[in-house]
C-alpha cells in the first residue's frame, strides 16, 4: 500500500504525525510537500497528490490544510478523484463503503493529531461495498465526461 501525502502551510504541522503514523502501520509513504510553514497555494499540493492517486503512483492520497475544504475541493476537480473531507471517522468510513473515495482530506485547525489518526483508521480499515454505489459512482463519472445532466 502506498499513500501520496500533501499539505499547504497550514497543513504543515500536522502532516508528520500522519506521516510516522501510516509508516508504523507498514504503509509506503510519498511526501509531496509542503516541507514548511512558509505560505503555499493548497491547489498545487492538491495536484500533486491527486496526480499521483490517478497515474497509480499511489494507492490512495492524503491531504490538509486549514479546514481540509479547499484542498479537497482542488482535488476533486481532476478527474478520477473523489476526495472527501472529514472530521469525525463515521463519515471516512461511509465514504469508502458508498463513494469509494480515494483521497482523504482534513483540516489542521479543525482537528488535533489524535482525532486525525481515528478518521485515517477507520477510512483505510473500509471496504468499497459495490453493488447500487457503483452505479452511482458511474453516473459522478458521466457528470465528469459531461454525458450526463441527471
Ligand atoms: C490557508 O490560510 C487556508 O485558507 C487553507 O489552509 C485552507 O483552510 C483552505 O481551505
Amino acid at each position: 500500500m502506498k499513500i501520496a501525502i500533501g499539505c499547504d502551510h497550514a497543513g504543515f504541522d500536522l502532516k508528520p504525525a500522519i506521516q510516522d503514523y501510516l509508516i508504523e502501520k507498514g504503509i509506503e509513504v510519498i511526501d509531496k510537500g509542503t516541507h514548511s510553514t512558509e505560505s503555499v497555494d493548497y491547489p498545487v499540493y492538491a495536484r500533486k497528490v491527486a496526480d499521483a492517486v490517478v497515474s497509480g503512483e499511489a494507492d490512495l492520497g492524503i491531504l490538509i490544510c486549514g479546514t481540509g475544504v479547499g484542498i479537497s475541493i482542488a482535488a476533486n476537480k481532476v478527474p478520477g478523484i473523489r476526495a472527501v473531507v472529514c472530521s469525525e471517522p463515521f463519515s471516512a468510513k461511509l465514504s469508502r463503503e458508498h463513494n469509494n473515495t480515494n483521497i482523504l482530506a482534513f483540516g489542521s485547525r479543525v482537528i488535533g493529531p489524535e482525532l486525525a489518526k481515528m478518521i485515517v483508521d477507520a477510512w483505510l480499515n473500509a471496504k468499497f461495498q459495490g453493488g447500487r454505489h457503483q452505479r452511482r459512482l458511474d453516473l459522478i463519472t458521466r457528470i465528469e465526461k459531461e454525458e450526463s445532466h441527471v
